[in-house]
């Protein structure tokens, strides 16, 4: 039997500040497409139903989501894997890990607000690994800034060229509709009670534009349509025109204005996301060699999660297909250990619902099953060996020791510091100093921790005790350079479990004057989020 070709995907992250509307304009997405199967990506929050993701009490307690999922919808004939990214004001390195399994960001920008922090933290990792950027101006039905000066903080923040694909027909606050910048046409939205459904969208050509304006809307919206005009104009004769090549180079970035509460202008991001994101590309080895979409199967390792369904304590390893087709049951290679494994019980949906996957292609996202020897970064496969470069960890900017709170407990406490730093959940570093009773956990955000102490209580019924410690900059030292640089004051040497040695130091000031003593060592900045 010959199958049918399947759909062309799209893997997508958005990446945004908290309260810019992540969540609410992924259920519009969902909304406008055919879900076919619903995770956790949308957290729960007001009335809105709450995440089937949050499997952790303290999830449910915050009313966050911490772990990431992915859901995966079709639309115009396209599959579209939106993999979520935690968002909360904290981080974890599971945000930024989140990068590496996408082919594309959308970058959700509050109207009011413009860029803020973590948005612009995120960018930072999409710009290092060469993400096209997609920037969604959100809530525009309310009062925010003015369109310009936001492409403005735009292009000064983050350095892409904004270029509008559509234009909003009114200031933010009386959202008309736009001027699609591509037909000329008035694209206008007619709200629906508390945006519910799909917001309908009515064409109108340029020529009849003013004129419809004026006669549905009032005068004042007749003149908003010559404002948008004139900015239309003047953007054209400043070349801030769309041109697919620059934004797949991740020069510019196409822009469009949207109420994701009222459901303007979704259908108008996920024409974009078919019309223009990329699909998934060729994946670069570890040797620079390109792996073909349509080669041998295999899948990067980006995330890995325990403890999800408290009833059986079981191991989900996600992995990005970058090449070939994954068939549920066929044995890979972990590149890692040169062992074969069996995919029987691969999955589609993460969360507490879950179905199996029978097939998936480049760009979807599996969830493996009690894959005990998979960690963060490793590659699986058939046929022709592949490994991907590893995931970069980020640099640390929490520290704390931990200790066992009840000695009877040791072993498990050894176990389960051990399992989280696979994990990824948090870095532990050690240091004969230090000995194995107390070793120091690292974090991007302290949040990492909490996550962390829960799971050493309950999951391995060792409860910890944290203390922070006084340091909050990480760089990296060269292994014949560690005793020079542990014998510094105020600063600490302690080495990774793959063997790196990582020097803290209490602040900026001290590692910049520790430079200017000491020009010849070498003390390596660590990716994002340093
Ligand atoms: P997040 O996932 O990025 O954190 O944001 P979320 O979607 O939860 O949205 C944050 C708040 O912003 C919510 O209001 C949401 O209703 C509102 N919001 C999102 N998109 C729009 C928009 O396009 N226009 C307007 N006017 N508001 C928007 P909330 O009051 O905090 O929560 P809720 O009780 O409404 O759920």
């Amino acid at each position: 039997m010959v199958d049918a070709a399947p759909l062309p995907r799209r893997t997508i992250a958005i990446i945004s500040h908290p309260d810019a509307g992540k969540s609410t304009l992924t259920e519009a997405l969902a909304l406008h497409a055919d879900a076919i199967s619903e995770a956790g990506a949308v957290h729960g929050k007001g009335h809105r139903r709450a995440t089937v993701s949050d499997w952790m009490e303290m999830e449910k307690a915050r009313g966050i989501s911490i772990s990431s999922a992915a859901l995966q919808f079709e639309y115009r004939g396209h599959l579209i894997n939106l993999v979520d990214t935690p968002g909360h004001a904290d981080f974890s390195e599971d945000t930024y890990r989140v990068l590496s399994a996408v082919d594309s960001a959308v970058m959700l920008v509050d109207a009011a607000r413009g860029l803020e922090p973590q948005t612009l933290k995120l960018f930072q990792v999409c710009a290092q690994r060469g993400l096209p950027v997609l920037t969604v101006i959100n809530k525009w039905d309310r009062p925010g800034l003015d369109a310009l000066e936001l492409l403005d903080e735009i292009e000064r923040e983050i350095g892409l060229t904004p270029t509008p694909l559509t234009w909003p027909v009114g200031i933010a606050g009386v959202f008309e509709g736009v001027l699609d910048r591509r037909s000329g046409e008035l694209v206008r939205y007619t709200r629906t009670a508390g945006g519910a459904t799909r917001a309908p969208e009515e064409h109108v050509r340029p020529e009849d534009a003013r004129a419809h304006l004026r006669d549905h809307a009032g005068p004042m919206a007749a003149e908003a349509w010559d404002e948008a005009a004139e900015a239309d104009a003047l953007l054209r004769a400043d070349g801030a025109d769309h041109d697919l090549d620059s934004y797949l180079a991740a020069v510019t970035t196409p822009v469009l204005f949207a109420s994701a509460l009222l459901n303007f202008a979704v259908a108008q991001l996920l024409d974009t996301l078919v019309d223009l994101a990329p699909a998934p590309q060729p994946t670069p080895d570890v040797d620079g060699r390109l792996r073909a979409t349509d080669a041998d199967f295999s899948a990067l390792v980006f995330k890995v999660q325990s403890g999800m369904d408290a009833a059986h304590r079981d191991r989900l390893a996600y992995a990005r297909i970058c090449s070939g087709t994954f068939e549920r049951g066929m044995s890979v290679t972990h590149a890692a250990t040169k062992r074969a494994f069996s995919t029987k019980y691969a999955q589609v949906v993460f969360g507490r619902e879950r179905t199996s996957v029978e097939r998936a292609y480049p760009g979807d996202i599996i969830g493996l099953v009690n894959a005990r020897s998979l960690r963060v970064g490793d590659t699986i496969y058939t046929g022709q060996p592949v490994s991907y470069p590893p995931i970069a960890t980020f640099a640390p900017e929490h520290f704390a020791t931990a200790t066992v709170t009840d000695a009877s407990r040791w072993k498990q406490f050894r176990r389960g510091i051990e399992q989280l730093d696979q994990e990824g959940v948090v870095q532990v570093l050690r240091s004969e100093a230090r000995g194995d009773h107390a070793p120091v956990l690292a974090a991007v955000g302290p949040m990492q921790f909490e996550v962390a102490a829960a799971r050493m209580s309950d999951e391995y019924g060792a409860p910890v005790r944290l203390e922070s410690l006084a340091y909050t900059v990480a760089r990296r030292v060269p292994a014949d350079q560690v005793d020079a640089v542990a014998g510094l004051r105020d600063v600490e040497v302690l080495h990774r479990a793959d063997g790196s040695a990582l020097a803290l130091f209490m602040d900026r000031w001290r590692l910049q004057s520790v430079q200017r003593q000491h020009p010849e060592l070498i003390l390596e900045a660590l990716p994002a989020g340093a």
